[in-house]
């Protein structure tokens, strides 16, 4: 048994982990998190309190994240401002978490010699045109287009360093788009189907032929376990699960499955500098570490996630009035 700090613990992707590894190891797990506007202390309600742990505070707070870390056998490091739009809107918040809160935790780590894994995008590679054979790899360039994105490839970089500098015993992956229960209202799915439920039409940025390549979060979850059992220290891997959609496919599934003309959506105005493709070769962790993603029926997966947000309207429906009233100002 390990005792595990999970930073961003409380957000969409941290919450799946948090309940990923309760239900698969015997790990004890101590969740870190702000619990700014992205987290949600619902999205952890009903965990094993004999192996779940909560703290609320700030991976900017040195002496906070050196007490919790000496405590830990090993640190997973989620916590992050997320979303591209408010980065285009507010960088700010973005330097401090994504850059000095990942500095904060890799200078406690490599003085505890604790053993950390790096959760990254693989937005950091930048974008690939529509036709373009190629798909990212752990040698692709670094080339980020956002606040949001090249502040992670910052983060990125200040783990290679410590690894490297200071001998830190880090993994690094940057996986694509995740879907799944517990995702804030701001992002894609989730608002899709969300304006649905709430008798409006869908909303795709521009022409909507920009790609993403989507992974449920639970093999998200399982891919970062095996890179913590088994991955080399150093050494980044990428995670994908094949899952390329443009966000007019997207959107007309989820109407389909909702029981709506698929072609009832509305075109708003398109994000600045907005990313055209993102498309992950998993080859590596595949092959060196033996992952396999387990959803990879998107039909189902976003079946079983609208389900979820029709039976859970209480956790997401504080949220929803001032995403929209957001998005509205910037006519999107
Ligand atoms: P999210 O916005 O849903 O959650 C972020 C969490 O971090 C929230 O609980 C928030 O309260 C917490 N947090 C923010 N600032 C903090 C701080 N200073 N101190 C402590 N906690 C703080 O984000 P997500 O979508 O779950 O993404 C989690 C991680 O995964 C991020 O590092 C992100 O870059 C990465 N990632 C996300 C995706 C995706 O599709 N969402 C894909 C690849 C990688
Ligand atoms: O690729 C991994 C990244 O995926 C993560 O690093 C980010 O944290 C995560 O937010 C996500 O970034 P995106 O910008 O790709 O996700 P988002 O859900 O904001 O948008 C997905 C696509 O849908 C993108 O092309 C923009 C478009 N979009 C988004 C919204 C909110 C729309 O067309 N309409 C919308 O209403």
């Amino acid at each position: 048994m390990s005792s595990l700090l999970v930073t961003g613990g409380a957000g969409f992707i941290g919450s799946n982990f948090v309940r990923y590894v309760l239900d698969n190891t015997d790990h004890h797990v101590t969740v870190l998190d702000k619990l700014t506007y992205a987290g949600h202390r619902e999205s952890l309600s009903g965990l094993d309190p004999q192996r779940f742990t909560f703290v609320q505070g700030d991976i900017c707070d040195a002496p906070l994240v050196g007490e919790l870390m000496t405590q830990a056998d090993a640190v997973v490091h989620y916590a992050a401002e997320s979303h591209n739009d408010n980065s285009l809107n507010d960088p700010r918040p973005f330097l401090d978490t994504n850059i000095i809160g990942t500095y904060t935790l890799i200078e406690a780590a490599r003085k505890l010699g604790k053993r950390f894994h790096h959760i990254s995008t693989d937005e950091v590679y930048g974008d690939l045109e529509l036709d373009d054979p190629e798909r990212f790899k752990e040698t692709t360039p670094y080339n980020p287009s956002s606040p949001y994105s090249s502040t992670k490839a910052a983060s990125d970089m200040l783990v290679r360093a410590w690894v490297r500098s200071f001998g830190l015993q880090a993994t690094l992956s940057n996986c694509s788009n995740n879907y799944g229960p517990y995702q804030h209202v701001e992002k894609f799915i989730p608002r899709q189907i969300t304006e649905i439920i709430d008798g409006r039409r869908p909303k795709l940025y521009g022409k909507g032929e920009n790609v993403r390549d989507w992974i449920h979060a639970d093999d998200h979850s399982s891919a970062v376990l095996t890179i913590l059992d088994r991955g080399t220290i150093g050494e980044t891997y990428l995670i994908g699960a094949d899952g390329e959609k443009n966000n007019r496919e997207v959107v007309e599934t989820i109407l389909t499955a909702m029981g709506r003309d698929s072609q009832d959506f509305e075109h708003v105005t398109d994000r600045a500098g907005h990313d055209l493709r993102y498309a992950i070769d998993s080859t590596r962790l595949r092959t060196e570490l033996g992952w396999q993603p387990r959803y990879t029926d998107f039909q189902e997966g976003i079946s079983r996630t609208i389900a979820w947000y029709q039976d859970n309207e209480q956790w997401w429906r504080p949220q929803k009035e001032a995403t929209e009233a957001f998005y509205a100002a910037r006519g999107h």
